[in-house]
């Protein structure tokens, strides 16, 4: 789903001041999704052909001196810096299986080691700081076998500061291995690309998302349902960390037991049903049933602009069900929402109609921008939909005013 996790994030205003209390007792606790971070590569999900190549070259003794990790945010691209650089380091290494015992490898985990440089390209990227580091890496590591330094966010490092690097990252000493991780890889100059080893880790699927969290809860002892787990990886959109913060803001709420139908409290979003009612009113042209249910979201203080674009998804999936004999892959949504699915598509003729709806609906979106209420366009539009359903397709047009010419001549 096209959704803003981050602007959907804010608490309802109704019940902050409990989970706040509770969650107060802050000092021994550490958020899930750094709690969960991978500690060796096997615990990193759904970039298997990275993580092979790495251990590979690991194994092979064919570390390259200079990586670049490109992808989306909360994929595992600093969790496997920081992994590839304990397994360089580790007292019983190179290796692909670093012992998690040794001082470096504790180091590594903890962030104090001196070998290991995390830079963040957007704060130290200037000139300056980059000159600074080609002065370090003319020293040899304090303690372990490497240095590793580790720019994140290197697209915002600035171009001359790409190029005072340049002679560095081609021909480093033998201990310097660079890893820069990026989330816009191009906006990385290809001077900069071309001496590294690149890697694009992947957003990961729903069901990847839905079996690590799984696996979190189990380790946590949180009871939840299927149903529940598929609608935050819906919401995560690719990421597991916001997969996982979005289960610790859930268990922040509920407890240890989730329920489904907390979600579209605490993660405000409109329940797929409301969706449901307003594509049946949409299929019956009933206007006065959509006017109602916007109503109740603006009272219940929906954010209208998220309910247009999830709407725009659910339409999306009734579009694939009527299109797709096998539209499970496709959505990757639950059974039980797909038996649903499948059923309101069905109220739709044909799957001309249905895009019509779609894209009428994507040219009200753009338009939001321009208007200054937008629960009066989003009205608007929902209303003229309703009309689509008398809407004539023009073959049909054309026939009717043939055959009334074709009568009209011959009396
Ligand atoms: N592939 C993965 N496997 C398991 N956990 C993951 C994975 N990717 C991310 N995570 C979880 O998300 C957290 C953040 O991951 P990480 O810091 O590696 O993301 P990132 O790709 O560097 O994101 P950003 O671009 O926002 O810096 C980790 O601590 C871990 O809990
Ligand atoms: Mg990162
Ligand atoms: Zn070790």
């Amino acid at each position: 789903m096209p959704l803003n996790f981050l602007k959907r994030s804010f608490l309802p205003l109704t019940w902050p001041c409990a989970i706040l209390r509770d969650s107060v007792d802050f000092m021994s606790y550490l958020a899930l999704a750094r709690k969960y971070r991978p500690r060796t590569f096997d615990e990193v999900v759904g970039q298997e052909p990275i993580i092979v190549t790495l251990r590979n070259s690991l194994e092979r003794r064919r570390v390259h001196h200079a990586y670049l990790f490109a992808g989306m945010r909360g994929v595992g691209k600093t969790t496997t810096a920081r992994l590839l650089a304990k397994a360089l380091n580790c007292a019983k290494g190179p290796t692909a299986n670093p012992c998690n015992e040794c001082v470096s490898c504790v180091e590594v985990q903890s962030g104090s080691s001196m070998d290991i440089m995390e830079i963040d390209g957007a704060s130290s990227g200037g000139i300056d700081q980059i000159r600074e580091l080609r002065e370090i890496v003319r020293y040899t590591p304090f303690r372990d076998r490497n240095k590793v330094i580790i720019i994140d966010e290197v697209h915002m490092v600035t171009t001359p500061a790409f190029n005072a690097l340049l002679k560095t990252l081609e021909e480093p000493p033998p201990y310097i291995v660079f890893i820069f991780a990026t989330t816009d890889y191009r906006k990385v100059p290809a001077t900069i690309l071309s001496r590294c080893q690149q890697y694009y880790f992947r957003p990961l699927t729903i069901p990847t998302i839905v079996q690590h969290l799984r696996s979190i809860c189990v380790k946590e002892g949180v009871t939840v349902s299927e149903r529940s787990l598929h609608q935050v990886a819906h919401l995560a959109a690719g990421s597991s960390r916001d997969s996982i913060s979005l289960l610790d803001q859930l268990i922040a709420y509920c407890g240890m037991t989730i329920k489904y139908e907390d979600l579209s409290v605490i993660l405000n979003i409109i329940a797929v049903e409301v969706h449901e009612r307003i594509a049946r009113a949409l299929a019956a042209g009933d206007g006065g049933a959509i006017l109602k249910e916007i109503g109740q979201m603006v009272e219940s203080g929906y954010d209208l602009i998220n309910f247009l674009h999830d709407f725009e998804s659910y339409l999306r999936q009734l579009l694939v069900v009527k299109v797709t004999k096998d539209p499970v892959k496709i959505l990757d949504a639950y059974e039980e929402d797909l038996r649903t699915l499948t059923e309101v598509a069905a109220l739709f003729g044909e799957e001309a109609d249905l895009l019509r709806y779609l894209q009428f609906l994507m040219q009200v979106d753009a338009s939001l921008r321009y208007v200054h209420n937008p629960r009066h366009l989003i009205e608007a539009g929902f209303l003229k939909m309703c009309q689509f359903r008398l809407l004539v397709p023009i073959a049909d047009a054309y026939r009717a005013i043939e055959q009334a010419a074709k009568k009209q001549g011959r009396s």
